[in-house]
């Protein structure tokens, strides 16, 4: 099978797609499932260098957020709810391949409405916004938002989700195109340039002079948000998209009277397994009434150029959910792009 196997470690543009990988071998409780699309991460790219905290042993394929069929080869282990053939969505290592072997339990049946782009870049940043903002802040209609990197994976799902629950939203991001996108498909009210110095000022002024009262940060950019925190002010660390992890000066907290709060939606699978069913079925009666949509950027990658598609996420470029298409959605041919 066409995979995008890791032999040694190097930056994902150096490594030349394999064309006859192995397919791989299905454990007790895992089945094969036929990969559509694959959802990009910051994260691969680290991945494919040694450089992050999950590494797989040599050799191994690269990816993890991915939609697909059930194959009609795949066993179908006891208590395994899918039939050969079944649409599903969620995470595996070795999604940048035809063909991955995942854990039943980490695949959800995609909704009729999603197409396989859509479906494969929802596994982390969805539960992640949703809950961040009604789960942690909690979110109230009327209440001011703040969204960083509002155009970016979780940010724009932050941007529906927080229009959703009725609060006013803030979308802040680095271009004019970014802003944009955060309006269009976010439904944003407001939008900020925070390349701009002193952004904050036009945060204040859009809400009277009060400050928001919930942030959520997946850059790393509290201290700067904090110039426009209400009193009493929630906000939620979700990311270091930056690059930096920054340090917050307990006085500015005392200050405002504020809250921080991390949201670690993969800590949560692990500490509070009873959150995910949860969240999910809030999440799957919203995404199968078109209530949110997710956004896929508009350059859909064919496999064989998975590492323009990691370039262009790398170097900030990109918006929404960044995708591979390996099959095609309606035949199950291979895509032609
Ligand atoms: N806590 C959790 O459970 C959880 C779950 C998912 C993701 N995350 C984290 O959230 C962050 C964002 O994830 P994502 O999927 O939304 O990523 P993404 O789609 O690549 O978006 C990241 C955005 O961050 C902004 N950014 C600011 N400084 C940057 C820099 N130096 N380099 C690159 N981007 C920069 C960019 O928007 P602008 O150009 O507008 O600034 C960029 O579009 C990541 O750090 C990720 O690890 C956390």
């Amino acid at each position: 099978m066409r995979a995008f196997v890791i032999e040694k470690y190097a930056h994902p543009s150096k490594i030349p797609l394999t064309q006859d990988a192995p397919a791989p071998t299905p454990e007790k409780d895992q089945v094969l499932v036929d990969v559509y699309s694959a959802g990009m991460n910051f994260f691969d790219i680290l991945q494919a260098q040694g450089k992050y905290q999950t590494q797989p042993p040599f050799p191994f394929v690269l990816g993890t957020e991915l939609a697909g069929r059930i194959a009609h080869d795949s066993p179908l282990p006891p208590g395994c709810p899918f039939k050969h053939g079944d649409r599903v969505f969620g995470a595996a290592q070795g999604a940048y391949g035809e063909k991955v072997a995942a854990r039943w339990q980490q695949l959800t049946a995609l909704p009729e409405n999603m197409t396989f782009d859509q479906g494969a870049g929802l596994q982390v940043t969805w539960p992640t916004s949703y809950e961040g903002l009604a789960g942690r802040a909690e979110l109230k209609p009327g209440e001011w938002l703040l969204v960083t990197a509002s155009a970016g994976g979780v940010g724009i799902a932050a941007v529906q989700l927080g229009k959703l629950l009725g609060a006013k939203v803030i979308a802040a991001a680095s271009t004019q195109e970014k802003l944009d996108i955060a309006v269009k498909y976010g439904g944003a009210d407001y939008a900020v340039d925070y390349s701009k110095k002193d952004w904050q000022k036009e945060v204040l002024k859009i809400t009277g002079g009060r400050g928001v009262d919930v942030v959520y940060d997946p850059v790393g950019m509290i201290r700067d948000c904090l110039k426009c925190a209400a009193w009493k002010c929630r906000l939620l660390v979700i990311g270091f998209a930056g690059g930096e992890i920054e340090k917050l000066p307990l006085n500015l907290v005392l200050l405002k009277g504020v809250t921080v709060m991390g949201v670690y939606w993969g800590g949560t699978t692990v500490k509070d397994p009873k959150r995910i069913p949860v969240v999910w079925k809030d999440l799957l009666e919203l995404l199968s009434h078109d209530k949110i949509k997710p956004v896929v950027y508009n350059e859909v990658f064919p496999l064989e150029r998975l590492a323009d598609g990691l370039g262009a996420l790398e170097k900030r470029k990109t918006w929404g959910k960044v995708i591979v298409r390996i099959r095609d959605e309606q035949t199950g041919a291979k895509a032609k792009l």
